[in-house]
């Protein structure tokens, strides 16, 4: 069987359409900002007449990242070989695609329930292509520390404005979804720090793969502390995933700076 599968040959039927991550940034309408789907600044709140569109497009999102996460910690059980990951790691991701299973069939339900179906919204390939990189050391820490740790200020952005419209099911979906994340980000957080325990050079290389994800996604002031961002930053469930404070800081400082010179 194949190892290393790249993002072109993702199963995919007719409903779903695929755009790389370049284009998204290179979109001359988006003025080169990360915003992509969510074009109209601001959190996402009842009185908000854009938010039922916004949060629609957003959840269209987080069911596109679950498939793709499922489908990157699947591959990571099967890439390697054993003298390049230890088994415990394989069995780590073999317990996150079972989640990650779980949380595409909770999305299925919540597009649904919130009024929209798969494929209404382009999928950005971005996540399982940061799980093709052929290091295990950077593909944990650019999906499970970059990017799930942007699912879990995604999640507790998504579990507020269910609260706020006074919305069980969002709230509480949103709620177990991201419990499961942190899960994930610690796993990201604990596997980077052993595979690199003897290696400073390859901790280095895997942490700047990780700003630049943290970077890419915070353009355009799309996730910061400012009220008016569409994803605030969410340092508690960050600290109990293996985030320190100082890295913390670092992605807040990140974001700020994205918010405050959209353009870059
Ligand atoms: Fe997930
Ligand atoms: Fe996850």
């Amino acid at each position: 069987m194949k190892t290393q599968w790249p993002v072109e040959d993702l199963a995919r039927d007719a409903r779903f359409v695929q755009v790389p991550i370049a284009d998204v940034v290179n979109d001359p309408r988006t003025g080169g900002q990360m915003r992509g789907n969510y074009e109209q600044p601001g959190r996402l709140t009842p009185d908000d007449d854009t938010s039922p569109d916004r949060a629609r497009q957003l959840m269209h999102g987080i069911f596109m990242g679950e498939m793709q996460a499922l489908e990157g910690a699947g591959r990571t059980c099967f890439d390697f070989g054993d003298d390049q990951v230890p088994l415990q790691l394989k069995l780590d991701m073999a317990r996150q695609s079972w989640d990650e299973a779980r949380h595409v069939e909770i999305s299925v339900k919540l597009i649904d329930h919130m009024g929209t179906d798969i494929g209404e919204f382009a999928e950005s390939t971005f996540l399982y292509e940061a799980a093709c990189n052929p290091d295990p050391a950077l593909r944990l820490t650019g999906v499970n520390r970059a990017l799930e740790g942007l699912a879990i200020d995604v999640f507790n952005t998504m579990r507020e404005f269910g609260r706020v419209c006074t919305d069980p099911v969002l709230e509480f979906c949103e709620d177990w979804m991201l419990a499961d994340e942190v899960t994930h980000v610690k796993m990201g957080s604990d596997w980077l720090r052993r595979l690199t325990k003897d290696d400073p050079d390859r901790l280095q290389l895997a942490l700047e793969f990780q700003r630049t994800i943290d970077k890419l996604f915070s353009l355009g002031g799309f996730r910061s502390e400012h009220d008016d961002s569409p994803v605030s930053l969410a340092r508690k469930f960050r600290s109990m995933a293996g985030f320190s404070e100082a890295e913390i800081e670092e992605i807040a400082q990140v974001s700020d700076e994205a918010y405050l010179d959209p353009a870059g």
